[in-house]
């Protein structure tokens, strides 16, 4: 069984982004240390067209070979006129609204998103699936997730976008790891308890 990993970006206080669900105030955390940690441990979060300029095309995905996200988080990059966000992994795009992928590399899952996940997770296979977001896909899949890894920076939002778009229920995880950087992000790692 592969593992669904939750992997996102959120203030303090737990959101994602502004009520819009822009992070770009915690891009200026993404210093030296810590996108040495990103290419050196994640390097497959990094998007394509973010690696390219910078010479890391050629970095093997270490953890995830597949990538989930909801329209609306696709749509991100959709806004810039890239359609293949993650082209060194399989994309899959949850949306009842697109009806003919924009890319041949990016496929829509319009139906049973839950039921796709857990075929995904089901396949062979040493590297996980990287559940991207955002917050309304996310909700819908919590039962799947098997994985988070929280990427805190020390900013506090008041509200905003929320790490899950779901009701209030109580899902319980293990603490495997927690990362610290000189300027205040952490990385937290949990697993969930089943
Ligand atoms: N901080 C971070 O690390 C991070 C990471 C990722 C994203 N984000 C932010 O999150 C924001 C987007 O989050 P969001 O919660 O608004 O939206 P989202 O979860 O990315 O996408 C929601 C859309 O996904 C589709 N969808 C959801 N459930 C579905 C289902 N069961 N079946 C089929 N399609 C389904 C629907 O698309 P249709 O409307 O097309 O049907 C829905 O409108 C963006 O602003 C992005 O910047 C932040």
């Amino acid at each position: 069984m592969r593992k669904l990993t939750y992997f996102i970006a959120c203030s303090i206080d737990g959101f994602i982004g502004d009520p819009d669900g822009d992070a770009s105030s915690m891009y200026a955390f993404v210093d030296e240390e810590f996108f040495a940690f990103l290419t050196t441990e994640y390097p497959e979060t990094l998007p394509t067209h973010g690696r390219r300029p910078l010479g890391l095309d050629d970095l093997p995905n270490k953890r995830f070979d597949t990538i989930v996200q909801g329209r609306a988080s696709y749509d991100v990059a959709l806004r810039e006129g890239i359609t293949s966000p993650y082209a060194h992994m399989r994309q899959y795009v949850a949306s009842r609204t697109l009806k003919t992928s924009p890319d041949p590399d990016v496929e829509i899952i319009a139906e049973d998103v839950v039921g796709r996940v857990r075929a995904l997770k089901a396949e062979d296979g040493d590297l996980g699936v990287y559940l991207c977001g955002g917050s309304q896909l996310a909700g819908e899949l919590l039962d799947e997730i098997d994985e988070l890894v929280i990427k805190t920076y020390p900013q506090v939002y008041g509200s905003g976008m929320p790490m899950f778009g779901s009701g209030f229920a109580i899902t319980d995880f293990t603490l495997e790891s927690v990362r610290t950087f000189k300027n205040g992000a952490l990385v937290r790692t949990y697993a969930r308890k089943r």
